[in-house]
Protein backbone atom coordinates (compact mmCIF):
# COMPACT_ATOMS: atom_id res chain seq x y z
CA UNK A 1 0.00 0.00 0.00
CA UNK A 2 2.59 2.46 1.36
CA UNK A 3 4.90 1.82 -1.97
CA UNK A 4 1.27 2.45 -4.43
CA UNK A 5 1.13 5.69 -2.32
CA UNK A 6 4.78 6.50 -3.09
CA UNK A 7 4.85 5.42 -6.94
CA UNK A 8 1.11 7.65 -7.32
CA UNK A 9 3.13 10.38 -5.57
CA UNK A 10 6.31 10.23 -7.93
CA UNK A 11 4.24 10.28 -11.00
CA UNK A 12 2.47 12.88 -10.11
CA UNK A 13 5.78 14.87 -9.11
CA UNK A 14 7.32 13.87 -12.86
CA UNK A 15 3.81 14.73 -14.79
CA UNK A 16 4.40 17.79 -12.82
CA UNK A 17 7.98 18.24 -14.17
CA UNK A 18 6.82 17.30 -17.60
CA UNK A 19 4.07 20.00 -17.62
CA UNK A 20 6.24 22.91 -16.50
CA UNK A 21 8.96 21.98 -19.58
CA UNK A 22 5.86 21.53 -21.81
CA UNK A 23 5.34 25.27 -20.54
CA UNK A 24 8.23 26.66 -21.13
CA UNK A 25 8.67 25.05 -24.40
CA UNK A 26 5.23 26.77 -25.28
CA UNK A 27 6.41 30.07 -24.21
CA UNK A 28 9.64 30.01 -26.11
CA UNK A 29 10.46 32.18 -28.99
CA UNK A 30 13.02 31.58 -31.68
CA UNK A 31 14.43 29.22 -29.02
CA UNK A 32 16.17 32.51 -27.75
CA UNK A 33 14.48 33.89 -25.59
CA UNK A 34 10.77 32.93 -22.86
CA UNK A 35 7.63 35.26 -22.44
CA UNK A 36 6.37 35.50 -19.16
CA UNK A 37 2.92 34.69 -20.14
CA UNK A 38 1.59 35.27 -23.88
CA UNK A 39 -1.06 38.16 -23.69
CA UNK A 40 -0.34 40.10 -20.94
CA UNK A 41 3.11 39.87 -21.31
CA UNK A 42 4.52 38.71 -24.94
CA UNK A 43 7.94 40.07 -24.80
CA UNK A 44 11.12 39.71 -22.77
CA UNK A 45 11.07 40.72 -19.29
CA UNK A 46 14.50 41.12 -17.67
CA UNK A 47 14.06 39.41 -14.27
CA UNK A 48 11.41 37.11 -15.78
CA UNK A 49 14.36 35.85 -17.98
CA UNK A 50 16.89 35.51 -15.41
CA UNK A 51 14.78 33.03 -13.04
CA UNK A 52 13.24 31.19 -16.42
CA UNK A 53 17.42 30.11 -17.18
CA UNK A 54 16.86 28.58 -13.98
CA UNK A 55 14.22 26.34 -15.31
CA UNK A 56 15.15 25.71 -18.58
CA UNK A 57 18.91 24.61 -17.14
CA UNK A 58 17.25 21.65 -15.36
CA UNK A 59 16.48 19.86 -19.08
CA UNK A 60 17.96 22.07 -21.51
CA UNK A 61 21.52 23.78 -20.78
CA UNK A 62 22.24 25.35 -24.44
CA UNK A 63 18.25 26.77 -23.76
CA UNK A 64 18.97 28.64 -20.50
CA UNK A 65 22.11 29.99 -21.96
CA UNK A 66 20.74 31.31 -25.17
CA UNK A 67 18.16 33.26 -22.97
CA UNK A 68 20.69 35.16 -21.10
CA UNK A 69 22.78 35.51 -24.66
CA UNK A 70 19.08 37.31 -25.95
CA UNK A 71 18.85 39.55 -22.67
CA UNK A 72 22.34 41.10 -23.22
CA UNK A 73 21.14 41.70 -26.78
CA UNK A 74 19.12 44.72 -25.42
CA UNK A 75 21.93 45.78 -23.26
CA UNK A 76 22.41 49.64 -23.68
CA UNK A 77 25.95 51.30 -24.08
CA UNK A 78 25.71 52.69 -20.47
CA UNK A 79 25.86 49.08 -19.03
CA UNK A 80 21.80 49.22 -18.21
CA UNK A 81 19.84 45.88 -19.27
CA UNK A 82 16.24 47.25 -19.57
CA UNK A 83 13.30 45.73 -18.01
CA UNK A 84 11.85 44.50 -21.14
CA UNK A 85 13.30 43.77 -24.51
CA UNK A 86 11.04 44.38 -27.62
CA UNK A 87 12.16 41.46 -30.15
CA UNK A 88 8.96 41.42 -31.80
CA UNK A 89 5.83 43.78 -32.20
CA UNK A 90 2.62 43.08 -30.58
CA UNK A 91 -0.52 44.82 -29.94
CA UNK A 92 -1.07 43.09 -26.75
CA UNK A 93 0.42 45.43 -24.04
CA UNK A 94 0.93 48.83 -22.73
CA UNK A 95 3.47 50.02 -22.79
CA UNK A 96 4.81 49.23 -26.04
CA UNK A 97 7.63 50.64 -28.02
CA UNK A 98 6.38 53.31 -28.98
CA UNK A 99 5.20 54.78 -25.99
CA UNK A 100 8.55 54.37 -24.12
CA UNK A 101 10.03 55.96 -27.37
CA UNK A 102 13.89 54.94 -25.88
CA UNK A 103 16.43 55.91 -28.02
CA UNK A 104 18.66 52.15 -27.89
CA UNK A 105 20.31 51.53 -30.86
CA UNK A 106 20.74 48.25 -29.88
CA UNK A 107 16.98 47.22 -29.77
CA UNK A 108 13.84 48.45 -29.09
CA UNK A 109 13.36 48.19 -25.50
CA UNK A 110 11.70 50.32 -22.14
CA UNK A 111 13.77 53.12 -20.75
CA UNK A 112 14.22 51.48 -17.47
CA UNK A 113 16.12 48.13 -15.64
CA UNK A 114 14.62 45.46 -13.15
CA UNK A 115 15.94 44.03 -10.18
CA UNK A 116 19.09 43.02 -10.96
CA UNK A 117 19.46 39.29 -10.23
CA UNK A 118 21.54 38.66 -13.33
CA UNK A 119 24.62 37.60 -11.86
CA UNK A 120 23.14 35.43 -9.47
CA UNK A 121 20.72 33.20 -12.03
CA UNK A 122 24.28 32.89 -14.19
CA UNK A 123 26.19 31.51 -11.12
CA UNK A 124 23.16 28.86 -10.05
CA UNK A 125 22.53 28.25 -13.53
CA UNK A 126 26.45 27.54 -13.94
CA UNK A 127 26.46 25.48 -10.81
CA UNK A 128 23.82 23.64 -11.84
CA UNK A 129 24.93 23.09 -15.65
CA UNK A 130 26.49 19.90 -16.34
CA UNK A 131 28.62 20.87 -19.21
CA UNK A 132 30.99 23.45 -17.51
CA UNK A 133 33.73 24.28 -19.63
CA UNK A 134 31.40 25.05 -22.51
CA UNK A 135 29.38 27.23 -19.37
CA UNK A 136 32.43 28.61 -18.49
CA UNK A 137 33.56 30.43 -22.17
CA UNK A 138 29.96 31.40 -22.30
CA UNK A 139 30.23 33.43 -18.40
CA UNK A 140 33.83 34.37 -19.74
CA UNK A 141 32.35 36.00 -22.68
CA UNK A 142 29.69 37.79 -20.55
CA UNK A 143 31.31 38.55 -17.63
CA UNK A 144 32.57 42.09 -18.90
CA UNK A 145 28.45 43.34 -20.03
CA UNK A 146 27.44 41.67 -16.20
CA UNK A 147 30.08 43.59 -14.53
CA UNK A 148 29.63 47.02 -16.65
CA UNK A 149 25.47 46.64 -15.81
CA UNK A 150 26.52 46.78 -11.91
CA UNK A 151 28.40 49.65 -12.71
CA UNK A 152 25.72 51.45 -14.20
CA UNK A 153 23.96 50.47 -11.06
CA UNK A 154 26.66 52.09 -8.86
CA UNK A 155 27.55 54.71 -10.78
CA UNK A 156 24.44 56.44 -12.68
CA UNK A 157 22.15 55.35 -9.91
CA UNK A 158 24.31 56.15 -6.56
CA UNK A 159 26.09 58.93 -7.99
CA UNK A 160 27.50 60.40 -4.50
CA UNK A 161 28.31 57.11 -3.19
CA UNK A 162 26.32 56.46 -0.76
CA UNK A 163 26.00 52.61 -1.06
CA UNK A 164 22.36 53.08 -1.66
CA UNK A 165 21.18 52.50 -5.40
CA UNK A 166 18.02 54.48 -6.43
CA UNK A 167 15.04 53.34 -8.58
CA UNK A 168 13.07 55.96 -10.00
CA UNK A 169 9.98 53.36 -10.87
CA UNK A 170 7.83 51.11 -9.49
CA UNK A 171 7.82 49.22 -12.75
CA UNK A 172 11.38 48.78 -11.99
CA UNK A 173 11.21 47.41 -8.64
CA UNK A 174 9.26 44.60 -10.17
CA UNK A 175 7.27 44.85 -7.26
CA UNK A 176 4.80 47.43 -9.00
CA UNK A 177 2.05 48.42 -6.99
CA UNK A 178 3.63 47.54 -3.09
CA UNK A 179 2.38 50.27 -1.14
CA UNK A 180 5.59 51.26 0.26
CA UNK A 181 5.39 53.25 -3.13
CA UNK A 182 1.82 54.98 -2.08
CA UNK A 183 3.25 57.99 -0.49
CA UNK A 184 6.47 58.75 -2.61
CA UNK A 185 4.38 57.77 -5.81
CA UNK A 186 1.98 60.96 -4.67
CA UNK A 187 5.08 63.37 -5.50
CA UNK A 188 4.52 63.23 -9.41
CA UNK A 189 2.78 65.47 -11.15
CA UNK A 190 -0.33 64.62 -13.13
CA UNK A 191 -0.98 67.99 -14.99
CA UNK A 192 0.41 66.44 -18.33
CA UNK A 193 -0.64 63.10 -17.91
CA UNK A 194 -1.43 62.04 -21.61
CA UNK A 195 -4.51 59.93 -22.69
CA UNK A 196 -3.31 56.16 -22.88
CA UNK A 197 -5.58 52.76 -22.88
CA UNK A 198 -4.38 49.73 -20.70
CA UNK A 199 -4.52 46.52 -22.12
CA UNK A 200 -3.89 44.48 -19.16
CA UNK A 201 -8.06 45.07 -17.70
CA UNK A 202 -8.80 42.76 -20.90
CA UNK A 203 -7.58 39.56 -19.94
CA UNK A 204 -7.21 39.79 -16.09
CA UNK A 205 -9.93 40.88 -13.47
CA UNK A 206 -9.19 44.36 -12.59
CA UNK A 207 -8.92 43.35 -8.66
CA UNK A 208 -6.20 41.78 -9.06
CA UNK A 209 -3.76 44.42 -10.80
CA UNK A 210 -2.77 47.90 -9.82
CA UNK A 211 -5.19 50.83 -9.85
CA UNK A 212 -5.91 52.65 -12.42
CA UNK A 213 -4.58 55.86 -9.92
CA UNK A 214 -1.33 53.43 -9.97
CA UNK A 215 -1.31 53.78 -13.74
CA UNK A 216 -1.61 57.40 -13.81
CA UNK A 217 1.32 57.83 -12.02
CA UNK A 218 3.45 54.90 -13.53
CA UNK A 219 2.77 56.40 -17.07
CA UNK A 220 3.46 60.30 -15.83
CA UNK A 221 6.41 59.09 -14.48
CA UNK A 222 7.27 57.27 -17.75
CA UNK A 223 6.14 60.54 -19.98
CA UNK A 224 9.07 62.30 -17.68
CA UNK A 225 11.78 60.58 -17.99
CA UNK A 226 10.75 61.13 -21.69
CA UNK A 227 10.93 64.76 -21.87
CA UNK A 228 14.89 64.04 -20.06
CA UNK A 229 15.70 61.77 -22.92
CA UNK A 230 16.05 59.11 -20.29
CA UNK A 231 19.39 61.34 -18.61
CA UNK A 232 20.07 58.97 -15.70
CA UNK A 233 22.24 61.72 -13.72
CA UNK A 234 19.65 64.42 -14.41
CA UNK A 235 17.11 62.18 -13.27
CA UNK A 236 18.82 61.55 -10.19
CA UNK A 237 18.79 65.52 -9.27
CA UNK A 238 14.97 66.07 -10.76
CA UNK A 239 12.94 62.87 -10.81
CA UNK A 240 9.60 63.35 -8.32
CA UNK A 241 9.98 59.38 -7.31
CA UNK A 242 13.08 58.42 -6.19
CA UNK A 243 13.20 55.40 -3.48
CA UNK A 244 15.89 53.26 -2.22
CA UNK A 245 13.94 49.74 -2.37
CA UNK A 246 14.90 47.05 0.12
CA UNK A 247 14.36 44.60 -2.91
CA UNK A 248 16.93 46.27 -5.64
CA UNK A 249 19.46 47.07 -3.32
CA UNK A 250 19.38 43.35 -1.34
CA UNK A 251 19.20 41.63 -4.58
CA UNK A 252 21.87 43.64 -6.11
CA UNK A 253 24.35 43.20 -2.78
CA UNK A 254 23.80 39.26 -3.57
CA UNK A 255 24.51 39.55 -7.24
CA UNK A 256 27.66 41.69 -6.22
CA UNK A 257 28.77 38.34 -4.54
CA UNK A 258 28.12 36.21 -6.71
CA UNK A 259 29.72 38.43 -9.47
CA UNK A 260 32.87 38.57 -7.53
CA UNK A 261 32.55 34.55 -7.30
CA UNK A 262 32.37 34.18 -10.53
CA UNK A 263 35.26 36.71 -11.56
CA UNK A 264 37.48 33.92 -9.62
CA UNK A 265 36.87 31.54 -12.47
CA UNK A 266 37.29 34.07 -15.27
CA UNK A 267 39.93 35.81 -16.54
CA UNK A 268 38.89 39.35 -14.88
CA UNK A 269 41.27 41.65 -13.97
CA UNK A 270 42.28 42.36 -10.15
CA UNK A 271 41.28 45.89 -10.48
CA UNK A 272 37.40 44.88 -11.90
CA UNK A 273 37.64 42.47 -8.78
CA UNK A 274 37.96 45.20 -5.95
CA UNK A 275 35.85 47.38 -7.80
CA UNK A 276 33.28 44.83 -7.00
CA UNK A 277 34.93 44.44 -3.65
CA UNK A 278 34.69 48.21 -3.06
CA UNK A 279 30.53 48.13 -4.35
CA UNK A 280 29.85 45.51 -1.36
CA UNK A 281 31.87 47.35 1.27
CA UNK A 282 29.71 50.70 0.33
CA UNK A 283 26.73 48.61 0.53
CA UNK A 284 27.85 46.68 3.60
CA UNK A 285 27.86 50.37 5.79
CA UNK A 286 24.81 51.46 3.96
CA UNK A 287 22.58 48.63 4.56
CA UNK A 288 22.32 49.26 8.58
CA UNK A 289 20.29 52.67 7.36
CA UNK A 290 17.51 49.68 6.12
CA UNK A 291 16.88 48.18 9.55
CA UNK A 292 13.88 49.60 11.80
CA UNK A 293 14.42 48.04 14.92
CA UNK A 294 10.77 48.87 16.10
CA UNK A 295 9.36 46.74 13.53
CA UNK A 296 11.86 44.33 13.31
CA UNK A 297 13.28 44.19 9.14
CA UNK A 298 14.65 46.09 7.04
CA UNK A 299 12.68 48.31 4.85
CA UNK A 300 13.25 50.76 1.78
CA UNK A 301 13.79 54.50 2.25
CA UNK A 302 12.48 57.63 0.57
CA UNK A 303 15.46 59.37 -0.71
CA UNK A 304 13.18 62.31 -1.43
CA UNK A 305 12.39 62.98 2.56
CA UNK A 306 15.01 60.36 4.11
CA UNK A 307 12.26 58.45 5.78
CA UNK A 308 11.64 54.82 5.63
CA UNK A 309 8.83 53.68 4.24
CA UNK A 310 6.99 51.73 6.95
CA UNK A 311 5.50 48.40 5.81
CA UNK A 312 6.43 44.74 6.62
CA UNK A 313 6.24 43.51 2.92
CA UNK A 314 7.57 40.33 1.17
CA UNK A 315 10.57 42.84 -0.02
CA UNK A 316 11.51 43.64 3.63
CA UNK A 317 13.08 39.95 3.60
CA UNK A 318 15.10 39.74 0.81
CA UNK A 319 17.77 41.41 2.96
CA UNK A 320 18.18 37.47 3.97
CA UNK A 321 18.88 37.35 0.17
CA UNK A 322 21.42 39.51 0.26
CA UNK A 323 24.01 38.02 3.09
CA UNK A 324 24.91 40.98 3.85
CA UNK A 325 22.83 41.35 7.03
CA UNK A 326 23.88 40.52 10.69
CA UNK A 327 22.48 36.78 11.85
CA UNK A 328 21.05 38.37 15.26
CA UNK A 329 18.85 40.76 12.75
CA UNK A 330 18.07 38.03 10.34
CA UNK A 331 16.50 35.95 13.61
CA UNK A 332 14.65 39.06 14.66
CA UNK A 333 13.14 38.75 10.90
CA UNK A 334 12.82 35.33 11.01
CA UNK A 335 10.11 36.31 14.16
CA UNK A 336 8.47 38.79 12.37
CA UNK A 337 8.19 36.79 9.19
CA UNK A 338 6.09 34.36 11.64
CA UNK A 339 4.10 36.65 12.78
CA UNK A 340 3.51 38.24 9.50
CA UNK A 341 1.94 34.56 8.59
CA UNK A 342 -0.12 33.91 11.63
CA UNK A 343 -3.17 34.24 8.94
CA UNK A 344 -1.63 32.80 5.90
CA UNK A 345 -2.08 29.07 4.59
CA UNK A 346 0.55 29.88 2.25
CA UNK A 347 3.81 31.82 2.45
CA UNK A 348 4.83 34.44 2.08
CA UNK A 349 2.27 37.16 1.38
CA UNK A 350 3.48 40.46 -0.09
CA UNK A 351 2.21 42.51 2.56
CA UNK A 352 1.46 41.85 6.19
CA UNK A 353 -1.77 40.69 6.29
CA UNK A 354 -2.35 43.02 9.80
CA UNK A 355 -1.60 46.11 7.43
CA UNK A 356 -5.08 48.04 6.69
CA UNK A 357 -3.80 48.27 2.62
CA UNK A 358 -3.79 44.49 2.31
CA UNK A 359 -5.44 42.81 0.24
CA UNK A 360 -5.07 39.12 -0.53
CA UNK A 361 -6.26 39.21 -4.23
CA UNK A 362 -4.54 42.24 -5.61
CA UNK A 363 -0.41 41.91 -7.42
CA UNK A 364 1.75 42.46 -4.50
CA UNK A 365 -0.65 44.12 -2.13
CA UNK A 366 -1.27 40.20 -0.43
CA UNK A 367 -0.41 37.74 -3.04
CA UNK A 368 2.49 35.48 -2.92
CA UNK A 369 4.69 35.13 -5.61
CA UNK A 370 7.05 32.33 -5.93
CA UNK A 371 10.31 34.27 -6.76
CA UNK A 372 10.44 36.20 -3.94
CA UNK A 373 9.47 32.94 -2.00
CA UNK A 374 12.74 31.31 -3.40
CA UNK A 375 14.91 34.22 -2.72
CA UNK A 376 13.80 34.63 0.96
CA UNK A 377 14.18 30.40 1.45
CA UNK A 378 17.52 30.92 0.30
CA UNK A 379 17.96 33.79 2.45
CA UNK A 380 17.11 31.83 5.48
CA UNK A 381 18.76 29.00 4.66
CA UNK A 382 21.88 31.34 4.83
CA UNK A 383 20.71 32.21 8.51
CA UNK A 384 20.12 28.58 9.51
CA UNK A 385 16.55 29.34 9.58
CA UNK A 386 15.54 25.85 7.91
CA UNK A 387 12.25 25.14 9.43
CA UNK A 388 10.62 28.53 8.67
CA UNK A 389 12.51 28.03 4.87
CA UNK A 390 10.71 24.54 4.96
CA UNK A 391 7.41 26.05 5.68
CA UNK A 392 8.09 28.21 2.54
CA UNK A 393 9.01 25.56 0.77
CA UNK A 394 6.06 23.15 1.30
CA UNK A 395 3.24 25.95 1.08
CA UNK A 396 4.33 27.23 -2.16
CA UNK A 397 4.75 23.54 -3.41
CA UNK A 398 1.21 22.87 -2.45
CA UNK A 399 -0.15 26.11 -4.13
CA UNK A 400 1.20 25.56 -7.33
CA UNK A 401 0.48 21.83 -7.68
CA UNK A 402 -3.07 22.27 -6.38
CA UNK A 403 -3.27 25.66 -9.12
CA UNK A 404 -1.20 24.78 -11.52
CA UNK A 405 1.54 27.48 -12.75
CA UNK A 406 0.42 30.65 -12.02
CA UNK A 407 1.25 34.62 -11.98
CA UNK A 408 0.88 34.97 -8.20
CA UNK A 409 -1.42 33.06 -4.96
CA UNK A 410 -3.96 33.95 -2.83
CA UNK A 411 -2.14 33.52 0.62
CA UNK A 412 -5.02 33.12 2.24
CA UNK A 413 -6.60 29.54 0.35
CA UNK A 414 -3.98 29.10 -1.92
CA UNK A 415 -5.37 29.69 -5.45
CA UNK A 416 -3.84 30.99 -7.96
CA UNK A 417 -3.96 34.79 -9.92
CA UNK A 418 -3.01 36.89 -12.56
CA UNK A 419 -1.35 35.45 -15.67
CA UNK A 420 -2.05 31.78 -16.95
CA UNK A 421 1.11 29.47 -17.56
CA UNK A 422 3.27 31.47 -15.95
CA UNK A 423 6.94 30.99 -17.25
CA UNK A 424 8.75 31.64 -13.72
CA UNK A 425 6.64 29.79 -11.74
CA UNK A 426 7.08 26.90 -13.71
CA UNK A 427 10.94 27.36 -13.68
CA UNK A 428 10.81 27.49 -10.13
CA UNK A 429 9.29 24.29 -10.10
CA UNK A 430 11.78 22.66 -11.82
CA UNK A 431 14.96 24.56 -10.15
CA UNK A 432 13.75 24.41 -6.92
CA UNK A 433 10.30 22.52 -6.07
CA UNK A 434 10.57 19.69 -7.55
CA UNK A 435 12.54 17.42 -5.36
CA UNK A 436 9.72 15.27 -3.72
N1 LIG B 1 4.90 44.36 -14.28
C1 LIG B 1 4.66 45.37 -15.25
C2 LIG B 1 3.32 45.26 -15.85
O1 LIG B 1 2.41 44.84 -15.16
C3 LIG B 1 5.72 45.55 -16.24
O2 LIG B 1 7.01 45.49 -15.79
O3 LIG B 1 3.10 45.61 -16.98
Amino acid sequence: MLSLLKSLLSRSTSNTRIQAQQLLRDNSEDDAYTVPTRVLYPFQWNWDSCFTSLGWVTFDEDRAWAEIASLLKGQCRSGKIPHIIFHKDSESYFPGPDIWQYDNPEMKTSGISQPPVLATTVRMTYERCKNKEQALSFINSIMPKIFAYHRWWHERRDPHNTGLVATYHPWETGRDNSVEWDEPIKAVPLDDLQPYVRQDLATINPAYRPTNEDYDYYVALLQLFKTHKYDQIKLYEISPFKVADIGINSILARANSDLLYMMTLCDSSEEDRQTVLNWLDMQAKAFEGFWNSDRGVYQSINLITGEKLDFVTSGSFLSLWSGLIPFESASIMASTLENMCHATKVLVPSLSADDAKYDRYRYWRGPVWAIINFMIYDGLKIYDQKLLADQIFNTTRTAIKTYGFKEYYDPVSGEGLGGDNFSWTAAMWLYWLDKK
